[in-house]
């Protein structure tokens, strides 16, 4: 069934697990995700950032997360995963997303806050929850290219003032971690994690997921993480599968055929992610 990302990361707040924000990119993924939902029984949030959706448009995304949500009865969100204009933001909330993000943390505090303030009072007034970010995370999420910034991390009192100026619902924070493939190892600054947490009582999201360690993803989670954002990883997966497929039958053209391989690589590593953040049996 398809609720708001309020209705599921509220749960997860007040039971202490995460819950799983998967970027999407086609009906293949989708359904994949959906797949794992059913299997462990977990509440999801499916996401399109705003890179995919220059791809296909909100409206198409949505309708193909509205029919599978609608034929389960898991909890699932549709969710714009960092929205960078008003535009964008209020096209994916006319277009019936459950959740917006709204991410300013490139601006100015100030422009942060009016931008954010912006978007917020459109999708209330609509029952629809924001989530907001301050801070840097690193890395190259699509079109939006942090890789040249020092990576700074929120600052505890900052994220105080912005949460009450902007009246946002879940704040995402910069704590370590950074989009895309990691060179190294990424090591999450659980000291910022735990300022932040005891300073706001709103849900907090990690993003830049793929290629966190386990245990410090454990971790976080055990110190107040709600929502945990995952792409690259399952990007990785799909396209493995179909590579794997057509090295076993080079002479294949049946994108059915080749898509399911895709399917079944996203659909495990999503399943192996939510043992991990322990959203199973939560749904
Ligand atoms: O917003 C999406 C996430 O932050 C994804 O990050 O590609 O490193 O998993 P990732
Ligand atoms: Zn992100």
């Amino acid at each position: 069934m398809l609720v708001t990302s309020a209705e599921i990361l509220s749960d997860a707040q007040k039971n202490k697990y995460a819950v799983g924000a998967f970027n999407v990119e086609n009906m293949d993924m989708i359904l994949a995700v959906m797949k794992a939902a059913e299997e462990t029984k977990s509440p999801i949030i499916m996401e399109t950032s705003t890179g995919t959706l220059k791809y296909a448009g909100p409206e198409v995304y949505f309708a193909m997360i509205k029919a599978v949500a609608e034929h389960s009865s898991i909890p699932v969100a549709c969710h714009l995963d960092h929205g960078n204009t008003f535009g964008i933001a209020i096209r994916a909330f006319k277009a019936g997303y459950t959740s917006i993000m709204i991410d300013g943390s490139k601006l100015s505090f100030g422009e942060n806050i009016s931008l954010t303030k912006s978007v917020v009072e459109v999708c209330h007034a609509g029952g629809i929850p924001v989530e907001a970010e301050l801070g840097r995370v690193g890395g190259k999420e699509d079109d939006l290219d942090n890789t040249h910034e020092t990576n700074p991390f929120t600052d505890p009192e900052e994220a105080v003032e912005f949460v009450s100026r902007t009246n946002c619902d879940f704040l995402a924070i910069a704590i370590g971690t950074a989009h895309g493939v990691y060179k190294g190892i990424p090591q999450i600054n659980f000291d910022v994690l735990n300022k932040i947490h005891n300073a706001l009582s709103i849900p907090l999201v990690l993003h830049g997921t793929s290629g966190v360690p386990d245990d410090q993803v454990i971790q976080a989670v055990s110190m107040g993480m709600c929502k945990v954002n995952y792409a690259t990883d399952l990007r990785i997966a799909f396209t493995n599968g179909i590579k794997a497929y057509m090295q076993e039958k080079p002479e294949g053209f049946d994108p059915k055929k080749y898509c399911a391989y895709g399917i079944e690589e996203v659909r495990k590593y999503v399943v192996d992610r939510m043992r991990v953040i322990g959203s199973c049996n939560k749904a």
